[in-house]
């Protein structure tokens, strides 16, 4: 029964590696703030969230680092935005990112864009 107890051995083996790889999988998601607004925000919000690329000037994107532009939205707004997406009478503005970044991404990501507004000291 030598091939079959290999095969056996082979299939640990295997498991063990699945695992080892899911797991440097699940840390390498786990990405900062920083990278995940630089991956999925920057190109309309603008590195610095002040939206002066093509795209943040097309879309008439507020001016994250000027602390009046997101007075009126609590944290939970942001949160909620960033989540499910922006629809202006049904129409999508901005689509939700829910799919790609977990509930605490999306936290520090709101965290990411109050801190635009905060004066570098
Ligand atoms: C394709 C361009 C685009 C991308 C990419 C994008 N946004 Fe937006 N975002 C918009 C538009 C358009 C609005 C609606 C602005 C308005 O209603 O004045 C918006 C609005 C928001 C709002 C609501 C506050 C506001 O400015 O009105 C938040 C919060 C927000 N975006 C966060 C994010 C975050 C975080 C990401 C990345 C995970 C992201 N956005 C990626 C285009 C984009």
């Amino acid at each position: 029964m030598a091939p079959a107890h290999a095969g056996l051995m082979k299939n640990k083996l295997i498991a063990s590696l699945t695992v080892v790889l899911a797991l440097g999988a699940t840390s390498a998601l786990a990405a900062t703030a920083g990278e995940n607004w630089d991956t999925h925000c920057a190109k309309c919000h603008g590195p610095d969230g002040k939206a002066q690329t093509k795209l943040g000037t097309k879309l008439k994107l507020k001016d994250y680092s000027n602390p009046a532009s997101l007075a009126k939205f609590t944290d939970a707004d942001l949160a909620k935005a960033t989540a499910q997406g922006v629809k202006d009478n049904g129409k999508e503005k901005m689509k939700g990112f829910s799919d790609k970044l977990s509930p605490d991404e999306i936290t520090a990501l709101v965290k990411q864009i109050r801190g635009f507004a905060v004066p570098a000291k």
